[in-house]
């Protein structure tokens, strides 16, 4: 059957909004002076460190987390390495405050350098947690950082990570808070570099379906959370 100029408008139409809106959603678009406040829910750190890195590597390991705003990410590096420092150039209530890209932290400071970075800088925070970190650098990004030749050029020609792990399961952020019921068609994956690994090539893996397992109750409470941002 034929369709009428109609139908054929309202496809289109269709198909454009669709489209549109999936950009809008993928984008996450920020004032270039914002601090990008979009907080990491908890469960995707736990990922990183039981489906990426491994626990006997970080139990004996000190971490920086060097923009840990509310701590939602702090937090839960707190329950698997010996020490976590969490700063963040902006205050949240409790957090020291501190540039991660201005401050003079020492080289190897750290052992692990790991964080969830506002995303137009992020590849300054890669550079500068790379001459931070002893054993390594976590970094939770958008996928889409994988891509550009601007990044290639600039990031990972000469410094490609080990690992990237993709998430399976989308990792929902939103502005200022953790909402359990967010949703987001944007998908994110853990860029690792292994500074103690022999192999240059980077690996890719993909974090298993894990939400459900590693949500704890208080996980989306602010009270309980806003402690663990305090840096120790
Ligand atoms: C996407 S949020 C992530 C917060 C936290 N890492 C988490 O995962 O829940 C980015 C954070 O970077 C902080 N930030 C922005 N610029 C910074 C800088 N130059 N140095 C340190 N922190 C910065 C923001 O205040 C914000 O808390």
């Amino acid at each position: 059957m034929r369709k009428n100029s109609d139908s054929v408008a309202r496809e289109a139409g269709g198909f454009l909004m669709q489209n549109m809106s999936h950009a809008v959603m993928a984008q996450r678009r920020e004032p270039l002076n914002s601090a990008d406040d979009f907080p990491t829910p908890p469960w995707a750190t736990r990922a990183l460190v039981e489906h990426v890195i491994g626990l006997d590597r970080v139990r004996d390991a000190t971490c920086l987390e060097p923009a840990c705003g509310r701590g939602y990410m702090s937090g839960p590096l707190r329950e698997y390495f010996a020490h976590v420092d969490g700063f963040d150039a902006y205050p949240y209530g409790s957090n020291e405050i501190r540039n991660f890209l201005t401050f003079p932290y020492e080289v190897g400071s750290h052992d692990w350098v790991i964080t969830n970075p506002p995303f137009r800088i992020a590849e300054d925070f890669v550079a500068r947690a790379l001459s931070v970190a002893r054993k390594g650098v976590a970094i939770l990004a958008r996928t889409v950082f994988l891509e550009s030749v601007g990044r290639y050029e600039r990031v990972f020609r000469n410094a490609p990570p080990a690992l990237f792990a993709q998430f399976c399961e989308r990792v929902p952020m939103v502005k200022g808070r953790v909402d359990p019921k967010a949703s987001t068609a944007t998908g994110y994956g853990w860029f690792v570099w292994d500074l103690e690994a022999k192999e240059q090539a980077t690996k890719v893996v993909w974090i298993p379906p894990c939400r459900r397992n590693l949500e704890r109750d208080g996980d989306y409470q602010v009270s309980c959370l806003s402690k663990a941002a305090i840096p120790s």
